[in-house]
């Protein structure tokens, strides 16, 4: 049976007390439904990152812990940015190329590759995100300068972000295709208005090995019966 990655992405949402209240309702709906063949990772703001480690240690939840962002920079005069160094103290993945850093931030392929050499120094596992084969043409030649390998990669067509108009199962798994004859045998994960209803059809494609999930991730119920349904 394949392996599933489903990725918790919360991107800039929840309080602290909200965190806490997440883990009230998914607590039990997973312990009800014991995860076997999937990973689940969740990715928080930095600054709840201590909670959210204490609540999964807590509870003995089996949930691994991924970052949004890290920054391109070691450690030093960089104002502002959290490292990987820091990072690596809370998690062991890391998003790296999310659509919405490219577009909101700036951050250009030249960025996104520095970032990748950043988790790879540090023995962080990036999810890179891309949109098109161009962007993972970009990280490829990267990757070779650091005699490293992708270990997975999320793909998120921009259209489907957050607008409730997933793509097809059967695009996103002819674009993992193509992503594999570029870098070999990575997991390719889908991403892009992902829900409790589709999941499924999104996991039992050839070629993909789970999925990154936003809006639908907030909400503990949700993300539970995602994570059942997969
Ligand atoms: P969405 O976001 O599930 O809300 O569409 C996915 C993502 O941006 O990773």
């Amino acid at each position: 049976m394949k392996k599933l990655y489903i990725v918790a992405n919360w991107k800039s949402n929840k309080t602290r007390s909200e965190v806490d209240e997440w883990f009230h309702g998914f607590e039990l709906a997973l312990l009800q439904d014991p995860v076997i063949r999937k990973e689940v990772i969740l990715c928080p703001s930095f600054v709840y990152l201590p909670r959210v480690k204490q609540l999964i240690t807590e509870g003995s939840l089996p949930i691994s812990m991924g970052a949004l962002n890290v920054s391109s920079f070691g450690s030093g005069a960089y104002t502002g940015e959290v490292n990987a160094i820091q990072l690596k103290d809370y998690v062991q993945y890391v998003i790296i190329g999310h659509s919405e850093r490219r577009k909101n931030f700036g951050e250009t392929d030249d960025i996104v590759n520095q970032k990748l050499g950043q988790a790879f120094e540090n023995n962080l596992i990036p999810i890179l995100c891309v949109s098109n084969i161009e962007q993972v043409i970009s990280a490829k030649l990267q990757v070779q300068s650091y005699n490293s390998k992708i270990k997975i990669i999320a793909y998120e067509p921009v259209a489907a972000i957050g607008t409730g108009n997933p793509d097809t199962p059967q695009k996103a798994n002819e674009m993992a295709m193509a992503i594999q004859k570029e870098l070999g045998d990575v997991p390719v994960l889908y991403g892009g208005s992902v829900t409790a209803e589709n999941v499924h059809s999104f996991a039992i494609m050839e070629q993909l090995n789970g999925v990154l999930v936003g809006k639908a991730s907030l909400d503990p119920h949700e993300f539970s019966s995602i994570i059942t349904n997969a």
